[in-house]
């Protein structure tokens, strides 16, 4: 048996605590990820050591609500890896054209990019308008910040050519209007996204839907916890439904490995067997 160091038993309990008195359950994060997120919180913050945060989280909520948003990574982009949006058009979309009504699930949403990116690819390609995409997220600032649909105007130069290399048929700049320091994006792209809050751990299934997209969220769980979730999507999905991992994700040591058939090998973009 290998014995846990104390700093690892520090952890484990501050994060049965944080799950006890929140319902957050990061005890099936990667180690590594969760390690690396606590230490740089205890810098942070000038707190002797992990035992000392854990009473700052059994009675500080501003200490907690902060802890929490740094363990969720939020970090995302529109169009994020062009040649997975790519994908999503010439392999994906034709395989929806055949739905009379779409439902899209995006797992780990963040701050909506991703879901306001999925809007401008179904406008252009006329699916709109029978869609709906359930944009999901446990971190709730997140979703705050999802559903006004206003992004910072620095970002724009490098989304646009996210866009463009992503199959973009239209000039970005048409899906939003600026101001000095910001772009709004328009309302139109927002009519059919419901921003629900969803924790892949502890939440269940959600509705009957063609597709799910979930990308950079398992990468932060353990091999147990990807399992379950897998499990969560499998379930989800309809029939001949497509899942969505993105590159730096993987199925190959999943139980649901064989129960689909892949649509492309280096988006990590499959679809459930019948
Ligand atoms: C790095 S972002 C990825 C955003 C987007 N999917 C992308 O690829 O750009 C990871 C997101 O997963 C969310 N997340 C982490 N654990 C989660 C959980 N248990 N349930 C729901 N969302 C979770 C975080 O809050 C964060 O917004």
């Amino acid at each position: 048996m290998r014995y846990k160091d104390t700093t690892e038993l520090e952890i484990s309990s501050l994060l049965e605590v944080i799950y006890q008195k929140y319902g957050y359950d990061f005890r099936q994060y990667s180690e590594a990820h969760i390690r690396r997120r606590i230490m740089n919180k205890l810098r942070m913050s000038g707190l002797e050591n992990i035992t000392q945060m854990q009473s700052m989280v059994l009675y500080d909520e501003t200490f907690s609500a902060s802890l929490l948003q740094d363990l969720s990574i939020t970090v995302t982009e529109m169009f994020r890896d062009p040649g997975f949006y790519r994908s999503v058009r010439e392999k994906v979309i034709p395989l929806l054209k055949t739905y009379s009504f779409i439902k899209i699930w995006h797992a780990g949403c963040s701050t909506g990019e991703e879901a306001y990116s999925m809007s401008i690819i179904l406008q252009e390609e006329g699916l709109y308008d029978r869609t709906t995409i359930y944009a999901t997220d446990f971190n709730q600032q997140a979703l705050n910040y999802a559903k006004q649909g206003i992004f910072s105007n620095k970002m724009m130069k490098e989304y646009t050519s996210n866009y463009q290399l992503s199959g973009g048929k239209e000039s970005f700049s048409n899906y939003y209007i600026s101001d000095d320091n910001n772009v709004i994006m328009n309302q139109s792209l927002k009519k059919n996204i419901v921003w629900a809050n969803h924790n892949l751990v502890t939440d269940s299934v959600f509705a009957e839907v063609h597709l799910i997209l979930c990308r950079n969220v398992l990468i932060y769980f353990d091999r147990n916890l990807q399992n379950k979730v897998q499990k969560l999507f499998y379930d989800s999905l309809i029939d001949g439904g497509i899942l969505c991992l993105g590159s730096k994700e993987s199925l190959r040591f999943s139980e649901f490995h064989e129960e689909y058939s892949e649509l492309d090998k280096q988006q990590r973009i499959f679809k459930k067997k019948y």
